[in-house]
């Protein structure tokens, strides 16, 4: 049985007194839910913050990115080591505002797939096509290049560890989410994917996130496939309210 998750990234959104409130106020709502895993990824400056205050309560911390070496010379970048340090569980690797603005490819997703393995940080992995890719019929093929690449020489017992987030990048942020039926589509076509790298258990244990303008309307229908086994939230996860409701599904 693969337990949902919901992620919430809120991308290079509040200032500590904004998040101060809103994480105060999931506390409440999500301290009695044990079927589902509830994780929020603010910015890198608000995380010690956001630790302190979610210590002891049922949601769990990720980070947005981070750089594959531990330590050195690399100004500006954050180290998995640092995320873990602080507490963070999970890490989003390959969001696609990351390859799109700042030049991630499958390569350096690879690698920090394998850092954030090695310092035991549970890697969120983003694929998902362009409008213009879907329009041309080739999101398949844009989902199996991200997938082998990025995937490269992980073993199954490391694949365990990690989740898929599928997010078409036509559906972020546009208000446009993929059907629950294209979504599901995708969804299971990864699932087989991993299946014939990993085996059939390995696959049915890993879980694939749906992403791409989830509202609190839209997430029961998504959660209702067979394939999907939870949403990373952008817009919707600024909210308290709107954030508890998707969670609640
Ligand atoms: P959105 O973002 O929910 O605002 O579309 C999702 C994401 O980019 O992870």
């Amino acid at each position: 049985m693969r337990k949902p998750i919901i992620a919430g990234n809120w991308k290079m959104n509040k200032t500590i007194e904004e998040a101060k409130e809103l994480v105060m106020n999931l506390k409440k709502p999500f301290s009695e839910m044990q079927d589902r895993e509830i994780v929020i990824c603010p910015p890198f400056v608000l995380l010690t913050t956001m630790r302190n205050i979610i210590k002891e309560s049922n949601i769990k911390l990720g980070a947005q990115n981070m750089f594959w070496e531990e330590k050195g010379a690399y100004t500006g970048e954050i180290s998995p080591l640092m995320l873990k340090n602080i507490g963070c569980e999970y890490v989003i690797i390959g969001h696609s505002e990351r390859r799109a603005y700042f030049g991630e490819t499958n390569e350096t997703v690879n690698k920090k797939i394998k850092a954030a393995l090695f310092h035991n940080l549970k890697p969120i992995i983003c694929v998902g096509e362009k409008l213009a890719e879907r329009e041309k019929g080739i999101t398949e093929k844009i989902i199996k290049k991200q997938i082998t690449e990025g995937l490269t020489n992980l073993s199954a017992k490391e694949m365990l560890n990690i989740v898929i987030a599928y997010e078409p990048v036509w559906a972020i942020g546009t208000g446009k989410t993929a059907t629950s039926e294209q979504a599901q589509e995708v969804h299971k076509f990864i699932r087989n994917l991993l299946s014939e790298k990993y085996g059939k258990n390995i696959a049915e244990e890993i879980r694939i996130q749906y992403g791409g303008s989830v509202n609190h309307k839209n997430i029961a229908d998504l959660m209702s496939q067979v394939d999907i086994d939870g949403a990373l939230v952008g817009g919707a996860s600024l909210k308290a309210k709107s954030f508890t409701k998707i969670v609640e599904f």
